[in-house]
């Protein structure tokens, strides 16, 4: 008998109750294509802004569409033409959509190999949240041990990513949490500030090398005017527009503006990194990434905090966490375990 293939399906543009579980057809790898058995599928809040229809690189999809913006999985199906692969090889891809799934079908020139001893919801939190940290600190930023880096949403996904690997990196770091997290940056080498009770602009009176900033707050005001003359401020998200529930134009005309900036005394520079854009333009740094990546985690130089590995049956629900705030690890979609209400008490 064919296995089952349940896939997270988008209805239609909305909140969580426009998710639905559904079991698609077993895909077959076409040529030049791999299917693989999906082991683990981070749960992103990009998820969230795709499902809002607020994610410009997805914005012309029309539902229904299987979510699901990166993949762990083991090869069970070699499509014509596919070299150097073989059944039962762990692989990984950033796909953007169609990952909450139990089977899917990848281009095989786009597959990073995983190292067969790590764990696959582990090394699954690397693919989008932690690339991204890497990039914005080599690639967008090329930040320099010493410098003083202020990060936005430090207990966040990335924010968490961008701490242990400035920390590795040799900055000094700060980072914006609600009080609660204080103890978790701590422990990620940076100096907490309560963005509830603290002016983050205050801080250093000299101002930061280099904001990194994934809310958006303001527009991006206030972290521009946190940076010393000359300063950096590396743009990625805009989490509060969408808590704020503005229309993507105005999140876009925000981006726009960081480019201005530029021109204003003091020096200062905004840009914006985009994962995609940056894996457009050079392919073969996003697999070089991930694959030091995968290195770092195989040395455990890096511990990613998985705060709870989900069935299908709970992605509704983690769709509701993830947009309530107050996590402190990633939640990833492990389609091996059972649904809740079969799950033994432990
Ligand atoms: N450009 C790219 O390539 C790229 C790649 C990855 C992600 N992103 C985007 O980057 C953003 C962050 O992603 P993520 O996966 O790290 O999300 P996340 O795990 O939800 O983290 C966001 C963090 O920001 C915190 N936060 C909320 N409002 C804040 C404020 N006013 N000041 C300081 N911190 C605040 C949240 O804290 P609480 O728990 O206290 O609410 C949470 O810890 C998202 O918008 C995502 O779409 C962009």
């Amino acid at each position: 008998m064919e296995p089952r293939n349940p896939v997270v399906r988008v209805r239609r543009f909305g909140g969580p109750d426009a998710l639905e579980v559904v079991d698609a057809p077993l895909p077959t790898a076409g040529r030049g294509e791999v299917r693989v058995r999906v082991l683990a599928s981070g749960l992103e809040y990009t998820d969230v802004l795709i499902r809002r229809h607020l994610y410009p690189q997805t914005a012309a999809r029309r539902p229904p569409f299987v979510l699901g913006y990166g993949v762990v999985g083991e090869i069970d199906q070699l499509g014509d033409g596919v070299s150097g692969l073989q059944l039962g090889n762990r692989v990984a891809d950033m796909t953007v959509v169609g990952s909450n799934a139990a089977y899917r079908t990848l281009r095989a020139d786009r597959l990073t190999r995983v190292p067969a001893d790590l764990d696959a919801a582990e090394a699954a939190t690397l693919i989008l949240s932690w690339t991204t940290a890497y990039q914005l600190l080599h690639r967008a930023a090329r930040v320099r041990p010493g410098q003083r880096v202020l990060v936005q949403g430090a207990a966040g996904a990335v924010g968490q990513a961008l701490l242990a690997l400035g920390r590795l990196a040799g900055l000094e770091l700060w980072g914006t949490a609600r009080g609660e997290h204080a103890a978790l940056v701590r422990e990620l080498g940076a100096s907490p500030i309560d963005y509830r009770r603290e002016d983050f602009t205050r801080v250093l009176p000299g101002g930061f090398d280099v904001v990194f900033d994934g809310i958006g707050e303001e527009g991006y005001r206030r972290s521009f005017a946190a940076l010393k003359r000359g300063g950096l401020l590396c743009a990625y998200g805009y989490s509060a527009g969408v808590q704020a529930q503005r229309r993507m134009l105005t999140m876009l005309m925000w981006i726009a503006r960081l480019y201005l900036w530029r021109w204003l005394p003091g020096g200062k520079r905004g840009r914006f990194y985009s994962i995609n854009v940056m894996r457009a333009r050079h392919p073969a740094w996003f697999r070089e990434d991930l694959e030091r990546l995968f290195g770092l985690l195989a040395t455990r130089a890096i511990r990613p905090r998985v705060a709870e590995r989900i069935s299908f049956s709970e992605v509704a629900e983690a769709h509701r966490r993830l947009e309530a705030g107050g996590l402190d690890g990633k939640l990833v979609l492990c389609p091996d375990l059972p649904s809740q209400r079969d799950r033994v008490p432990p």
